[in-house]
């Protein structure tokens, strides 16, 4: 190693390593990781930070957990990685049954890709190859709803909201789909499901498919909507015969409260897009799984054949430690543990209303968000944040956390406390 000390590959960083959505010629300061064990991020100068984001809310069982480890030295071992044209294993076909029998019935058949964003590349290939081996060629745009966030590739990104997804920058290049206003649920039970109904009713012919993340929206804002919306949703897209996608890729494996969003709605879409908290954090592993229905769709013209096929699609690996995972949560109390969650971070997190910068607490499920009137100083509120000795990480109007599920009462509570005291402290910059 040709590094000194810490601070010396972190120079090497900060001068060579991209990091998400920042600049490298004006770098925000990077924190180094040491080890991470549980809920804990040890730091490379010794101070531990109890972590609310689940690494992006994937690492639902924490770090370092020995069942998820052994796992993984296991299949080591055995294959680490082979391609799957042409071959299969054991992982993967463990792993297929598993999601088939824990989904919703008609969903049958597994694509194996290797991050979300790709996965939902996958979900709009499937929707518009449906169509097309029918012979409806024209049916190629997706409908989608604002403030979605479906991943960093270019087909995801066409459907991430067009402002936060900075569409502007990339016209000519993305492609162009339709968008409805985002979710909205009335107190008299009614919702604004018209206005994506307007645009299917005007694009029927184009129109391939619906796609948005059911309940929760994540990245686009951490708003949270109504089942209604779900299941008007539902009805309307059977009524105007177009497909209906839910990405999961950040709700799934019991982060609202149920293994899945859309059982609260008892709704099933015809293609789920699974990702982040699938191999518990662990490895970059994604799915799309869909319906009979869609299969047949696609075998329409005869050939069936699905265009795409990643280099380390179904890595064995991933699959394993995704097999442990979801044994872990299934053979875990995690409702429960989700159910405290929820409820100690709406006692905890409801003080925040109270101060003049905040415009909204919401809670569901393990998932709690601060949303402040102005976009704050990621830069120094980070630097807040680690100094009360936890990992939370705001963007733009947005604190919010979705810790791992195996946390502890006292260590939600510093991260509630957390930040509460950070945002009372705040002083906005001018
Ligand atoms: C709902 C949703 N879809 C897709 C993605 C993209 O997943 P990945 O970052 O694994 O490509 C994300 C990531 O945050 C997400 O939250």
């Amino acid at each position: 190693m040709s590094f000194k000390n810490t601070s010396d590959w972190l120079s090497y960083d900060k001068e060579h390593l991209w990091h998400p959505y920042t600049s490298m010629t004006n770098p925000l300061p990077t924190y180094p990781v040491e080890s991470a064990h549980g809920v804990k991020l040890k730091l490379a100068d010794g101070r531990e930070l109890i972590d609310g984001m689940s690494s992006w809310w994937a690492a639902i069982h924490g770090y370092n957990h020995p069942v998820l480890n052994a796992a993984l030295e296991q299949q080591i071992h055995s294959v680490s990685h082979v391609m799957f044209g042409g071959l299969t294993h054991l992982p993967a076909v463990t792993l297929a049954e598993k999601l088939v029998n824990m989904t919703a019935e008609p969903l049958q058949h597994v694509f194996f890709a290797d991050s979300g964003s790709v996965t939902v590349e996958v979900a709009i290939k499937m929707a518009i190859q449906y169509w097309y081996a029918q012979g409806q060629t024209k049916k190629q745009k997706l409908l989608t709803v604002r403030n979605g966030y479906h991943g960093d590739t270019l087909g995801g990104m066409s459907v991430c909201d067009p402002v936060n997804g900075m569409h502007i920058m990339f016209q000519g290049v993305l492609p162009e789909h339709f968008f409805a206003s985002a979710p909205d649920c009335f107190a008299d039970g009614t919702t604004n499901i018209n206005t994506l109904q307007r645009q299917l009713q005007q694009h029927q012919s184009e129109i391939a498919a619906v796609i948005l993340e059911p309940l929760v929206q994540g990245a686009g804002g951490m708003r949270f909507y109504c089942s209604e919306y779900l299941q008007q949703l539902r009805i309307i897209c059977d009524e105007y015969d177009v497909l209906l996608i839910f990405d999961e890729i950040a709700t799934g494996f019991g982060r609202t409260g149920t293994l899945f969003a859309y059982e609260q709605a008892d709704v099933v879409p015809d293609i789920l897009c699974l990702g982040k908290a699938l191999t518990g954090g662990y490895l970059t592993l994604a799915t799309t799984m869909t319906s009979k229905k869609v299969v047949q769709g696609i075998s329409a013209d005869g050939s069936g054949i699905l265009m795409h096929g990643p280099t380390f699609m179904a890595n064995p690996l991933a699959c394993q430690v995704a097999n442990a995972s979801i044994d872990l949560l299934l053979s875990s109390s995690w409702e429960m543990n989700i159910r405290q969650i929820e409820s100690q971070l709406q006692k905890e997190l409801s003080v925040c209303q109270e101060l003049p910068i905040v415009k909204e607490v919401r809670v569901k499920g393990a998932i709690g968000v601060v949303e402040l009137k102005e976009p704050v100083n990621m830069k120094t509120m980070q630097a807040d944040f680690v100094e009360q000795g936890v990992w939370i990480r705001p963007f733009n109007k947005l604190v919010y956390i979705m810790p791992p599920y195996i946390i502890k009462q006292n260590e939600l509570m510093l991260l509630t406390t957390s930040i509460y005291k950070v945002l009372v402290n705040y002083k906005p910059q001018p």
